[in-house]
């Protein structure tokens, strides 16, 4: 039978982001059982309805990858007690045209990731208002709030047993989910 796959999305364009190394971690344990790929957001253009006659190349290949995909992982910072704009372009890019929308009915989740406190958790609850709204179908337990995510990151990438545990057992839910949910 041949493997699901498994788009990753990191809502960090940042060279050195802890939210790449967390999504990288979280990859290679999905790689056990799925065929994942990072779904490249930096070279969006902003969503503007006017060039929806005339779409960018970087808005098809977005929306092309995501339909490719049988289930989305979101690993995201957090900005000003929200998602990262880059993130939010993605989700509206994919969401157009109306009558084709590429994120319609994928099993996905998010991880949330910061050096503070909270865990990125401002940015993760309104990802799953709008991933609501476009169809997306989230898995809401386990939660995953990695804060003061510095103290896991070593060279080898995350190396805390704390969040490694964690992730474990996120991975373990998710890949439930998307068997369960992924036509
Ligand atoms: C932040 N940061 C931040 N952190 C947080 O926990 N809650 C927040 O609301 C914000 N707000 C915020 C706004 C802006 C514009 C920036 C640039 C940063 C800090 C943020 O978590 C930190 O820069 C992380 O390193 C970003 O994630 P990556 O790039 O390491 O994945």
């Amino acid at each position: 039978m041949n493997k699901k796959t498994i788009g990753i999305i990191v809502g960090s364009l940042r060279r050195d982001s802890f939210s790449k190394k967390v999504a990288q971690y979280v990859a290679d344990l999905l790689e056990e059982q799925f065929v994942v790929t990072f779904v490249d957001i930096s070279d969006l253009a902003l969503f503007n309805q006017d060039m929806e006659s005339d779409p960018p190349q970087e808005w098809l290949r977005l929306r092309q990858e995501v339909k490719a995909a049988d289930a989305v992982l979101f690993v995201t910072p957090e900005y000003n007690r929200s998602m990262p704009a880059v993130l939010k372009n993605a989700l509206d890019v994919g969401s157009r045209p109306y009558t084709d929308n590429a994120w319609n009915g994928k099993p996905a989740a998010a991880i949330g990731v910061s050096p503070g406190s909270i865990g990125a958790f401002g940015a993760v609850n309104h990802l799953h208002q709008s991933a609501a709204c476009v169809g997306l179908l989230m898995m809401s337990q386990p939660e995953a709030y990695l804060g003061a995510i510095m103290a896991a990151l070593g060279d080898t990438g995350v190396e805390g047993e704390k969040v490694q545990g964690i992730l474990q057992r996120f991975v373990d839910a998710f890949a439930a989910w998307v068997n369960r949910l992924a036509s």
